[in-house]
């Protein structure tokens, strides 16, 4: 069943490449969530992505309080094609111009494989648009903010498991080391945790040595034997099948769709892992965004509310112990409680 609200296909005039916005819902206001520039082996991989990922920020924004619905926008790049800047150009005006046709009822930002410079070019085309750099009137990269809204729902994680919010000396393993992962890693570092580090792309084995973290293959890292597996970069890195494996007390990260399916959860909660939602965990960046930008909050109000998931993430975790669920049922079902009372209040009940 198709849930979604609007979903719009194009194959761009420009690029001749497929641009897929996704409108999950607008219950709680006009939808946003970034544009992903990434490849896929067929286009329709991309559209279940889209469709994935567009629900996903209805629930992050439900349960971050924020009056935003969930969408997201997506371009499937085929296998081995890369842009050039020129090419990148003709893509993001493409994108552009879809945005623009839905008339505000989505508003993009960055994501896998987009920055502050994509949205300034998105920025000259439509005004739904966030996170274009500073000097533009946007309010950035957007990644620093999911970096360390993650950082505060560890915290709550730590508290919960140990007794302390400090993450120093304790055992994270980062799964990628993307623009949030490498911000995050950066954080903990400097907290004095000890890390284990992987990154699909060796070059980042750098960041790895400056930091004084252990270096591993991308493919040992989910079972090595640390305190809080982080994962960073794409999703359905949690499987029925490695799940079994994992040696850890916890898993939270800022990637999106952790899950390979929804009842991963479940296993998860069985091996006594503590699983917070990605979209809980990941919410620092639009939280953010929003508050800067929609919202007009000045800089120490928006950083407050991202350090508030610390607080939305205790209340989870307690939540889900007193009423004998996992974290991700205690998560799904506030998400379906804000939205239904938003919908109730729409039609006036
Ligand atoms: N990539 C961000 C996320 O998944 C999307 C985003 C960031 C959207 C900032 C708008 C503003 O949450």
């Amino acid at each position: 069943m198709l849930d979604h609200e609007r979903v719009a296909i194009h194959t761009g005039s420009r690029s001749r490449l497929p641009v897929i916005v996704a409108v999950h819902s607008t219950a709680l206001g006009p939808a946003a969530g970034g544009l992903r520039l990434w490849h896929y082996p067929d286009w329709r991989d991309g559209l279940t992505d889209a469709l994935r990922l567009s629900a996903a920020m209805t629930s992050k924004f439900a349960v971050a309080g924020l009056p935003s619905g969930g969408g997201k926008a997506v371009v499937a790049l085929p296998e081995g094609v890369e842009l050039d800047p020129g090419r990148r150009r003709d893509v993001l005006r493409d994108v552009a111009d879809v945005i623009d046709s839905l008339g505000g009822m989505y508003a993009t930002g960055p994501d896998v494989g987009t920055g502050p410079a994509d949205m300034a070019v998105i920025g000259e085309t439509t005004p739904h648009v966030f996170c274009r750099p500073a000097h533009l009137g946007g309010s950035g990269d957007s990644s620093p903010h999911t970096a360390r809204g993650t950082l505060a729902a560890l915290r709550a994680v730590s508290r919960r498991l140990y007794g302390t919010a400090s993450l120093k000396g304790r055992g994270l393993a980062i799964v990628g080391l993307g623009r949030v992962g490498a911000g995050l890693a950066r954080l903990l570092a400097a907290e004095g945790a000890a890390l284990t580090v992987t990154d699909i792309d060796p070059d980042k084995e750098r960041i790895s040595d400056e930091l004084g973290a252990v270096w591993r293959a991308p493919g040992e890292i989910l079972t090595a034997d640390v305190d809080i597996v982080v994962p960073s970069a794409l999703g359905s890195v949690l499987t029925e099948r490695n799940v079994a494996e994992l040696r850890c007390r916890a898993v939270v990260g800022p990637a999106n769709n952790q899950l390979a399916a929804p009842h991963v959860a479940d296993l998860l909660h069985h091996r006594g892992i503590i699983w917070v939602p990605d979209y809980v965990a990941s919410a620092g960046g639009v939280i953010n965004a929003i508050s800067a930008e929609l919202h007009h909050a000045d800089a120490d109000t928006a950083h407050s509310r991202v350090r508030a998931i610390e607080d939305t993430v205790s209340d989870l975790l307690e939540t889900a112990q007193r009423l004998g669920r996992t974290p991700a049922q205690a998560a799904d079902e506030l998400a379906l409680r804000r939205l239904g009372a938003a919908s109730s209040l729409r039609q006036g009940v």
